[in-house]
């Protein structure tokens, strides 16, 4: 999503200005250019030099400087710009953009783009309390800005509350989630399960498998990044909410049945990440069960069969996790889950599978074509298995 786009930061007077740092580095390694137009107050916390050796672009801090491109061309950058981020915007930039001020470079560039722009306010919890700062940012809404944050947390005179800067990561989706919008899953409704589901034994202990979750959140991330609504129904998980996507937390097997019943009614896909656990206990106990006898058995019976019981006219994408057998089982899963595609996976290499970073799949769809990709990141995996839905979709 943000690689060869334009991306123009504009980074502004507050103690956060440091972090801006960080979010020039990121996008600048994933491919992105980063114009960095910095206020003059903005240069009293971070020197230019740093965006500059970050970016490894100039750094435009004078609106009046006969020396840079822009300068001559004051709405150059407002042109090229594919999108603009304000991180962190002061309450001062919030009240110049909404009166429509243009006295310095980072004004100019915004009120004379037709770019979306994205606003990460970040200031003290009274500044942004005050009605006028809230009557401004309503406004900024009401045109179409969409704004990040502010968390709530310490903030820089050691009080605490609304108005520090949002995680990094959250302003970083907010940008890939804007500039996909428009992406080959724009206007489509996808459906993710994710995670292993756990089965009370007792108040204190389940039936449960190994599985992070990191697959279907990736792929709930992939989505929303090629514009799709996504809805990602998730067992317990230890990952962030992906920014940008509805997530449905439920813990066990029915539960994540229902919620997948319910999120499928208008899905145009459904893509089955999670590993339910097949079997749980026939009866939860209600208290803790006490250590006293030497052997306890434990009666399981079969949970339900999530993709045999969601029925409707969606693509429907399978995962089968095998530790033998793989293509064959994967086939024969396809098959009887009346799948369009299955994505099957080695769960005995470490590289590959459950709780790993990345993952080697066979992706097999209902003609018989295989396509075995080479092992990589969860989210490019995730890229691969959504050009097939893409695909599906077409057809
Ligand atoms: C140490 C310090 C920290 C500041 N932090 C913030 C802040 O987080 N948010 C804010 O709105 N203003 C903050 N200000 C005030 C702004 O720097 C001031 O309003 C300035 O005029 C903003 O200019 P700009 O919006 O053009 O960058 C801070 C000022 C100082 C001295």
């Amino acid at each position: 999503m943000v690689q060869d786009k334009t991306i123009v930061l504009g980074v502004t007077g507050s103690i956060a200005a440091c972090k801006a740092v960080e979010i020039a580095s990121k996008l600048t390694q994933e491919g992105a250019r980063v114009d960095v137009v910095m206020t003059k107050a903005a240069q009293e916390f971070v020197t230019p030099l740093t965006f500059r050796s970050v970016t490894l672009r100039p750094v435009v801090t004078e609106m009046f400087d006969l020396a840079s491109e822009f300068s001559i061309e004051h709405v150059a950058l407002a042109e090229q710009a594919d999108l603009v981020v304000i991180a962190p915007a002061t309450a001062n930039i919030i009240a110049k953009l909404a009166g429509g001020i243009a006295d310095d470079m980072l004004t100019c560039t915004v009120l004379a783009t037709e770019a979306a722009v994205i606003v990460a306010p970040a200031m003290n919890v009274n500044m942004y309390q005050n009605q006028v700062a809230q009557e401004n940012i309503a406004k900024l809404k009401a045109r179409g800005f969409t704004f990040v944050g502010p968390a709530y947390g310490r903030l820089a005179s050691g009080a605490w509350g609304l108005g520090r800067l949002a995680e990094i990561e959250e302003i970083l989706g907010t940008i890939r989630q804007v500039l996909g919008r428009d992406g080959d899953l724009a206007g489509r409704r996808i459906v993710i399960s994710a995670g292993g589901t756990q089965e009370p034994i007792d108040p204190v202990r389940h039936i449960g498998n190994r599985s992070s979750g990191k697959m279907g959140y990736a792929l709930a991330e992939a989505a929303r990044d090629r514009g799709a609504e996504v809805v990602l129904v998730s067992a317990p998980s230890t990952l962030a909410p992906p920014v940008g996507v509805k997530v449905v937390q439920v813990q066990t097997t029915l539960q994540m049945r229902d919620a997948v019943i319910d999120a499928a009614a208008e899905a145009d896909a459904l893509l089955m990440a999670a590993a339910p656990a097949d079997y749980g206990p026939a009866t939860t106990v209600e208290s803790k069960i006490k250590k006293e006898v030497e052997t306890l058995t434990i009666e399981l019976v079969r949970t339900p069969d999530i993709l045999g019981e969601v029925k409707g006219d969606f693509i429907r994408v399978g995962f089968a996790a095998e530790s033998e057998n793989l293509i064959e089982n994967a086939k024969e899963k396809l098959k009887r889950k009346n799948l369009d595609l299955i994505v099957a996976n080695d769960i005995t290499a470490s590289d590959s599978g459950f709780g790993a970073d990345t993952n080697r799949v066979i992706l097999i769809d209902r003609s018989g074509n295989v396509e075995s990709p080479p092992l990589l990141p969860k989210l490019e995996v995730a890229h691969k298995v959504l050009d097939k839905v893409v695909e599906l979709l077409q057809r």
